[in-house]
């Protein structure tokens, strides 16, 4: 049974105060967004405003589980190491006191606007979605609008249910503001486009994308390398082995169209990332460009940090830098992650079956690697009493699998322990990225063609790798600790 009680700011801060030092923190990463105590899932009001880049994101203080959303914050100049700003928004009024829930941000001039799903429950007791905003000019404390909601249920069209309207994205166009939300209807998902001269008066411009699924989440929506690229959960969408690998998927579509999705001509539509965990995704423009990070676990159902009694759950992807090549989106890390590199090994060498190459790693790591092979070759890290955490590149199928299954704690839920993907060039060649964070493995394959993430929390992991061949393989691979003390190598 949910409390839906209002909760203010300062209670949630005194909570924190008073509980921030009972976390455990075995499975904290290093270089990767966390809450101080409690539960964090969707990335939100993600924005470049005043030389800094904020996040917020979903936050329930008061325990390591879904719960109350709130909305946290974080500060970064780099992006990488993430400073921890409080809490921006409790559930406080009367249409979000069962929720301040998923949104984005708007930079306007000396403002910070924010745009929000207020989650409040009617008379009858069924919970209702409505879109509202806030503001701020120093960034930390924000002021919600005397008029929210400004985009109320009576705003639907009638054949979408109000509990399922969420997540706005709000846009500045030529002529005034668009605003992107999810919903559903009758077929399925869908995008309902509204506009507004002045973030006050809200109009219905028209549904996208429909059907698809059963109900979307976190729609996003940028211009980048000139294409438009509209980026977007989808629950209950078809598994299709090696593109969409499970049911809860963030996918995005590439196209053209005039600052509006109504009539967006989808030229692509794919996973954002083919690997177990990756959820509610969200990108900012700023000046190094577009910027993408997500949430994991995801909703898979099963965290070990909250099973452990550790106090704190879920973790921001490290950030990506978008572009778009020939329809589809190409993921990077963000180029600060070298300053992050310590100690390396190298190696270059053939390895034949039988003979594996070796080396030591740390629980934050970064593994590059070109690889030239015609069969299977496998790196194995994590390794504890199970297998390890796998990564498989099979040349002869031309995909990808990393499979955590028997590595560390279980956390076979809703979604899959094992994934493999397409890798849509048959070379003979690949060269892969991976960087470990403690409870995070992040693989970016071929230059970000793919990238592939999980969660992971090992046990006793002995700190080992091994990369084995049942074949011949040329291997030039470098293995770097990395330390979040800033160093340049
Ligand atoms: C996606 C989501 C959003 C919602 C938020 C609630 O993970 O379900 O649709 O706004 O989480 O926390």
């Amino acid at each position: 049974m949910n409390d839906w009680r209002k909760r203010s700011i300062q209670e949630a801060e005194d909570y924190i105060r008073l509980h921030q030092s009972d976390v455990k923190e075995r499975y904290r990463p290093a270089f990767h967004a966390s809450a101080p105590v409690g539960w964090i899932n969707d990335p939100n009001g993600l924005c470049w405003f005043r030389g800094m880049y904020h996040m917020f994101g979903q936050y329930h203080p008061y325990s390591a589980k879904w719960g109350p959303m709130h909305w946290g914050h974080w500060v970064s100049s780099d992006l990488l190491h993430w400073e921890w700003k409080g809490v921006a928004m409790a559930p406080d009024q009367d249409y979000d006191h069962a929720g301040v829930f998923s949104g984005t941000a708007l930079v306007e001039g000396d403002t910070l606007v924010l745009m929000y799903t207020g989650v409040s429950e009617m008379q009858d007791g069924k919970l209702c979605q409505q879109q509202c905003i806030a503001r701020s000019t120093d960034g930390i404390h924000f002021v919600k609008d005397p008029a929210n909601p400004v985009i109320r249920i009576s705003d639907l069209p009638p054949d979408v249910p109000p509990r399922d309207f969420r997540d706005p994205k709000l846009f500045r166009t030529a002529d005034g503001y668009r605003a992107i939300m999810a919903a559903r209807n009758e077929q399925g998902g869908e995008i309902l486009v509204y506009s507004s001269p002045d973030l006050a008066e809200w109009k219905l411009e028209g549904r996208y994308a429909e059907g698809i699924g059963r109900m979307l989440e976190c729609p996003d929506y940028h211009r980048i390398d000139g294409e438009d690229v509209l980026i977007f959960c989808v629950i209950g969408l078809p598994e299709e082995p090696g593109r969409f690998p499970c049911g809860h998927t963030a996918a995005y579509m590439t196209g053209k169209t005039k600052e509006n999705p109504v009539g967006f001509q989808a030229e692509s539509f794919e996973a954002v990332d083919l690997g177990l965990n990756f959820y509610a995704p969200q990108a900012l423009d700023g000046p190094d460009g577009c910027i993408l990070t997500a949430w994991l676990p995801g909703p898979s159902g099963i965290v070990p940090t909250d099973e452990l009694g550790h106090q704190w759950a879920g973790v921001m992807a490290l950030p990506r830098i978008l572009h778009v090549k020939d329809g589809k989106l190409i993921q990077e890390p963000v180029g600060e992650i070298r300053k992050l590199r310590a100690k390396k090994q190298c190696f270059h060498e053939v390895l034949t079956e039988g003979v594996p190459l070796k080396g030591k790693h740390e629980r934050c790591s970064e593994w590059v690697m070109h690889l030239k092979a015609d069969r299977e070759v496998v790196l194995k890290f994590f390794k504890g009493e199970g297998p390890g955490f796998c990564v498989t590149w099979d040349p002869e199928a031309d995909t990808l699998t990393m499979d955590r299954d028997g590595c560390g704690y279980d956390m076979s839920g809703k979604l899959p322990s094992k994934v493999t993907a397409n890798l849509g060039r048959k070379s003979g060649e690949i060269t892969l990225d991976l960087i470990v964070d403690n409870c995070i493995a992040e693989l970016f394959v071929n230059g970000g063609e793919r990238v592939m993430s999980a969660s992971v929390y090992p046990k006793d992991a002995d700190d080992e790798w091994v990369l084995t061949s049942s074949g011949s393989c040329e291997a030039e691979v470098t293995c770097y600790d990395l330390s979040p003390q800033e160093k340049d190598v």
